[in-house]
């Protein structure tokens, strides 16, 4: 009798404890078991296939049927973008001759035919060099060189741009095919035929046999305060990471996601769509932001998570009030960079939406979520996370722009609540691969002897602060660095 009671009491009396220790020990918890369960889920999904299609192809074999890209009144199933990549694949392999470990740039705004090239490009083993769309001239030969890219796809829209630079570009021996285009032009020819015939049908995975979820997927270009753009490299295995995101913030597979930030950026490649590929959830996609369609946008697709970078929820936030603010489905943000002023702002003007607020560099390989929503905070850390991924907040001097050390050396953490900068040690599970072509640059990122003899960093340039319940402060950045 005794000991029943005993037990009953201890079920009631260690959760009040540990709760009474630590208020978000609840959450702390849940977010814990999601983090396990996805964790099994990746391992699932590497099974599947060992890249980022991983979690595609799960996606494609359970329901073929669902919308997976809506693309101004264009629908496209989980099924139907599985053929279409399968048919640009083909020609990429047959036609363009691409082969395992080749890096191909894709030049394009946001359609759905990127979508279906960066598949195909995956699925022959390539390597996608996603270039900024925005770019011209010298930047634009300055990325293709410093990714390796022979093969250059285009958008139609941006011909002009490629047409420019294409004396260099021929002396490069880049070739230049457009992808949804007919009309081919000197040194420009044309796929859309050649696509729209091709089959459907799966490619042999023998075509990408070498590739593990260590092989490059990506370069994406960071642009720094200075210089040209650096391009990052991206392994499989760091998107898969990534792709987990949405499923630790607590996305559903009913979801609907708006999606019109670039996807040659890794807020929109990573967690926007890899995000909704391992969800399994439909994209709108759009082709740029516009403050004007945003809601309407949201409530013509009973859209429920929006994607946000800062300064577009400051933009929202600017626009005139109407009396249909609050109309709409949205129910989650996923991002990062909103300041605490604009997210009080937004959740009074725009309703009950759950700010899901995170951080982390491209290249980089620690990163948060302030997965409890509490306004201001960019993370909550979490002991399985820091058990998992070791990092640090290290003393900084300002003046000298450089870590403080200690007599023996060392850097020296900062005590809770004070401002450190962030650095993330670099181990087999938390690599770095550094920047294509950019040596001097990938060292600098790197921090050596940080507490103890021998250990690697990589520095954020981050200036972060963590209070005594375990919420993460962006405080500043120091000198060249970027997100
Ligand atoms: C895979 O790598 C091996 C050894 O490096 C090589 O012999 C083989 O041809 C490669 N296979 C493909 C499909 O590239
Ligand atoms: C949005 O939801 C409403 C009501 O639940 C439904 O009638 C409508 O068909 C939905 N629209 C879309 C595009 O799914």
């Amino acid at each position: 009798m005794w000991v029943i009671f005993s037990i009953l009491a201890g079920l009631v009396l260690v959760p009040l404890f540990l709760y009474l220790g630590n208020p978000y020990f609840f959450k702390d918890l849940d977010y814990a078991v999601r983090a396990i369960r996805c964790g099994v889920g990746l391992q699932r999904k590497q099974k599947r296939c060992p890249s980022f299609l991983g979690g595609f192809l799960e996606k494609v074999d359970l329901h073929p049927q669902k919308a997976f890209v809506v693309f101004e009144d264009t629908s496209y199933s989980y099924g139907q973008a599985d053929g279409l990549s399968n048919r640009v694949a083909r020609v990429l392999s047959t036609h363009v001759q691409v082969k395992e470990g080749d890096t191909v740039a894709v030049f394009s705004g946001n359609e759905p035919v990127y979508i279906w090239t960066c598949l195909a490009l995956a699925k022959l083993g390539c390597t996608a060099s996603l270039l900024n769309s925005n770019i011209r001239s010298k930047s634009l030969l300055h990325c293709l060189s410093c990714c390796g890219a022979k093969v250059l796809l285009v958008a139609p829209d941006l011909r002009a741009a490629v047409e420019e630079v294409m004396p260099a570009l021929l002396q490069q021996g880049v070739r230049v095919f457009v992808l949804s285009d007919d009309c081919a032009s000197e040194g420009i020819e044309s796929l859309s035929e050649k696509i729209q015939q091709a089959s459907d049908q799966p490619v042999s995975p023998q075509l990408r046999a070498n590739t593990t979820i260590k092989s490059p997927a990506l370069y994406i270009y960071t642009s720094g305060t200075t210089g040209l753009p650096k391009a990052a490299l991206v392994t499989h295995e760091r998107l898969l990471q990534a792709s987990m995101m949405y499923g630790l913030c607590n996305v559903r597979a009913d979801d609907v996601l708006y999606l019109y930030l670039p996807l040659y950026h890794a807020s929109g490649f990573f967690m926007g769509l890899c995000g909704a590929m391992d969800t399994g959830i439909t994209v709108i996609l759009r082709r740029k932001f516009s403050t004007s369609q945003f809601w309407n946008d949201c409530r013509k697709h009973n859209v429920t998570v929006i994607q946000y970078i800062g300064e577009i929820m400051r933009y929202l936030c600017n626009t005139p009030k109407t009396p249909s603010d609050r109309d709409h489905k949205v129910r989650m943000a996923i991002g990062n960079g909103i300041r605490a002023d604009t997210w009080a702002e937004f959740v009074q003007r725009f309703g009950d939406i759950h700010i899901c607020e995170c951080y982390g560099a491209t290249e980089g390989n620690v990163g948060f979520i302030n997965y409890i929503g509490k306004v201001g905070a960019i993370g909550k850390e979490n002991f399985l996370q820091r058990m998992m991924t070791p990092y640090a907040l290290i003393k900084y001097d300002t003046e000298k722009e450089e870590p403080i050390r200690d007599s023996h050396g060392f850097c020296i953490e900062v005590p809770k609540g004070q401002t450190g900068l962030l650095v993330g040690k670099i181990s087999g599970r938390a690599p770095f691969r550094g920047y294509a072509n950019n040596k001097q640059q990938t060292e600098r990122k790197k921090l050596k002897d940080v507490l103890v003899k021998g250990d690697v960093y990589f520095n954020t340039g981050d200036l972060l602060k963590i209070d005594q319940h375990g919420f993460v402060y962006f405080q500043d950045r120091i000198g060249d660095t970027f997100r």
